[in-house]
């Protein structure tokens, strides 16, 4: 079977492809990635050794080389984890997102129409149903709850999550949804809460939380996120949608205080600055339909997870020093110069 996985040079998409090679050696892995800010091939360098592994370089939104490489390869699965991924960077400039994350998705849906592949499936967020509030702990997100998106970047996600159930419905496309909570993990790009800290605690920098910390986020192990992509690509009903976390809720400001902890580093360098614009308070995911239907539970607890992630962040500085530099560093400064010069 060829699967091709979009974004497979980001964060969660090159997490899938180690596991699927290593999972399904039987299977040929083909991925798609423009190789933006977020995507880095250094990261597959251990699968471009792989005889059933083949990158391409290339936009999801280029129709003309979506259709070549479909003609080409004649995928069976198409994964498409292929994003514009970060909520600041969506407030600061929405159209990218609405491009890649919207119209990407319809190019990639329209080849899968075309070349009639078996599994069409999207991997969505739980921000897609916007957030819920900090007193009612009873309540939680299920494939159920109303789409009711507060950023830009949400709001491209849940566009897209739409525009696939319109083309099941309307032209039978044969796909699943995948909706996880927030990942952690080895390759996560450091320009995300859980990289940033590690990476500015171990320079002993300040440690930026937005507002007061006390949004909540359900915070899943990446590997957890794609063994569970994998169960729905191979035993997923068509035309369904999976929520997936792992019922681990945390504050930003004790995933913070955990992270100066583990490293040893004071918590004198967390430093309060203005809150993102429109910030959600809480995400919950209720995985109980993934649970029940396929099987699937998180492996992975928290404690464990996050020391294994700050154990992979200090044995690969390379990996990230290189990419906290040149324009990451022009990014930074516009992000959090001034909030941290007036915190
Ligand atoms: P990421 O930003 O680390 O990686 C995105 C990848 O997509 C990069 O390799 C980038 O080069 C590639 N890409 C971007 N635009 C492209 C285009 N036009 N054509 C081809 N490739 C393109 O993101 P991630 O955190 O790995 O997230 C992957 C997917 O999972 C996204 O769809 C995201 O919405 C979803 N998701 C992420 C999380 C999370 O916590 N990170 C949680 C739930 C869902
Ligand atoms: P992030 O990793 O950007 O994921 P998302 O916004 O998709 O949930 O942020 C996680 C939480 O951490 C979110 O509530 C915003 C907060 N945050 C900070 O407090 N400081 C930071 O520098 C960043 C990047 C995030």
């Amino acid at each position: 079977m060829t699967i091709l996985v979009t974004g497979g040079a980001g964060f969660i998409g090159a997490n899938f492809v180690y596991l699927e090679l290593d999972k399904h050696p039987e299977d040929r892995i083909v991925c798609l990635d423009k190789l933006t800010y977020a995507g880095n091939l250094e990261t597959l360098k251990e699968a471009l050794d792989k005889p059933n592994f083949r990158f391409v370089k290339g936009d999801i939104c280029d129709r003309d080389a979506v259709f070549a490489l479909f003609e080409e390869e004649k995928p069976d699965i198409v994964v498409n984890f292929a994003a514009e991924s970060h909520v600041d960077r969506s407030i600061e400039d929405p159209g990218i997102f609405l491009k890649t994350n919207i119209l990407g998705t319809q190019v990639l849906m329209d080849a899968s129409r075309e070349y009639k592949v078996k599994r069409y499936h999207q991997v969505s967020t739980d921000e897609v149903y916007g957030d819920l509030p900090l007193d009612r702990p009873d309540l939680f997100f299920t494939e159920e709850t109303p789409l009711k998106t507060s950023s830009p970047y949400s709001s491209s996600k849940a566009g897209a999550d739409l525009l696939v159930n319109a083309y099941h419905r309307t032209f039978d496309l044969p796909t699943t949804i995948s909706r996880c909570s927030n990942n952690y993990g080895p390759y996560q790009f450091p320009e995300k809460l859980i990289p940033l800290m590690i990476a500015n605690a171990l320079d002993e920098k300040p440690l930026p939380v937005y507002g007061q910390g006390l949004n909540v986020r359900d915070w899943l192990y990446v590997e957890d996120h794609c063994k569970a992509i994998d169960l729905i690509i191979r035993k997923g009903e068509v035309g369904q949608v999976y929520n997936i976390g792992g019922h681990n809720e945390m504050k930003n400001i004790d995933i913070v205080k955990i992270i100066c902890q583990e490293l040893d580093k004071p918590e004198s360098l967390i430093t309060y600055v203005t809150d993102r614009k429109g910030h959600d308070m809480r995400y919950a995911i209720d995985p109980a339909k993934i649970h029940r239907d396929l099987g699937w539970l998180p492996e992975t607890m928290f404690a464990d997870g996050i020391k294994m992630t700050i154990k992979w962040y200090l044995d690969h500085k390379d990996w990230w020093q290189r990419i906290v530099s040149g324009d990451y560093m022009k990014y930074y400064e516009e992000m959090y110069g001034e909030r941290l010069r007036q915190a």
